[in-house]
């Protein structure tokens, strides 16, 4: 029978007899998924394991500062920050394709962790150590929407699945690999991680690149970060996280349109607002969010936020649309 409890204790298992006596470094992006690998293999194997968060530059705003406390708070586990911002964004440089964009990002993940392995190692990279595994919190619905593995996407290139280089030197330990995201959950509370992790909305690992319909820049990110920073805010007062599934919010960059504002036109960008409820994210459903919470993020987001003069709310479903827009 399925309790969460059977299959922590399982995957546990799994993971001890793939990885031995070895060495294995995780990926952690702050989200759920990671977390919960993390929490797994490091039970399983213990300080064999250390987690690595790279600094990408397209995290939102304070991402980073709560991986780093609650994260480690949580666990206990070793953690390796890798600042990667510039050579991201240097690769992104006016790139607008999407799946472009989640492929150059796939690849300078494992970069990133492939550099981080001497720093990992410390003392034991003279006497000739090794990392060999790399633990990536990958979940069924990721496999699917990537074409499983085979190269070629059904969907989207998940940066954990189709963005992988195939001269990856590392061999891969996915335990959330059959599981959705509610299971996912589950195994987390098992393995006693606090709701501030469980709980958290998804957030995908390519981050805000994949929410600013152009090229990214630097500008295009704060204008980004700012206006997800409120609608997160808002959202949060006004009692709605458990009621949403997650909520993208999305920046036009290559979109104008005109407006007024002061004394004067303005010519700006929209941003979109996406909340959807659902239940695995392979489905899902525009939220029907209340109108003065709708009106308040609108207000706000056109008032502080420089360069944006619009704000529209995407009510498609999941199909036809996907949760996020690239
Ligand atoms: P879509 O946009 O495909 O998203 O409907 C389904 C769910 O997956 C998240 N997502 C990702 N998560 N890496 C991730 O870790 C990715 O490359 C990625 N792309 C989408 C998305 O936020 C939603 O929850």
């Amino acid at each position: 029978t399925w309790t969460a409890s059977n299959i922590a204790d399982q995957l546990v298992e799994q993971v001890r007899t793939q990885v031995g006596d070895g060495r294995a470094i995780c990926g952690l992006s702050g989200g759920v998924d990671s977390a919960v690998a993390a929490a797994l293999v490091q039970r399983a194997i213990g300080d064999q394991l250390t987690c690595v968060f790279v600094d990408h530059g397209l995290l939102r705003a304070g991402e980073r500062e709560q991986v780093e406390k609650d994260f480690v708070a949580a666990t206990g586990a070793r953690l390796v920050t890798v600042d990667a911002k510039a050579t991201f964004l240097g690769e992104l440089d006016g790139v607008s394709d999407p799946e472009t964009k989640r492929k150059i990002i796939g690849r300078e993940f494992i970069r990133s962790f492939e550099g981080a392995v001497s720093d990992v190692l410390g003392e034991n990279a003279a006497q000739g150590g090794t990392v060999e595994f790399l633990v990536q919190g990958t979940l069924y619905p990721d496999v699917v929407e990537s074409g499983g593995g085979t190269g070629t996407a059904n969907i989207k290139s998940h940066h954990n699945v189709g963005g992988l280089p195939e001269d990856l030197q590392f061999k891969l330990v996915e335990p959330l690999r059959l599981l959705f995201k509610d299971e996912v959950r589950a195994v987390g509370r098992e393995l006693g991680l606090p709701e501030e992790i469980v709980a958290r909305q998804p957030f995908p690992g390519p981050g805000l690149a994949i929410r600013i319909v152009g090229s990214v820049t630097e500008d295009r990110l704060a204008t980004l970060r700012q206006a997800d920073a409120i609608a997160r805010e808002e959202l949060t007062i006004a009692g709605l996280d458990n009621q949403i599934w997650q909520c993208p919010v999305v920046l036009l960059a290559d979109v104008r349109s005109v407006g007024v504002q002061g004394d004067g036109r303005t010519y700006g960008h929209p941003i979109v607002l996406r909340p959807v409820s659902s239940e695995d994210a392979m489905t899902a459903d525009w939220t029907r969010l209340p109108y003065d919470v709708l009106e308040r993020i609108s207000t706000r987001i056109t008032n502080e936020v420089a360069d944006v003069n619009r704000v529209v709310l995407d009510v498609t479903s999941k199909p036809p649309g996907t949760i996020e827009w690239e």
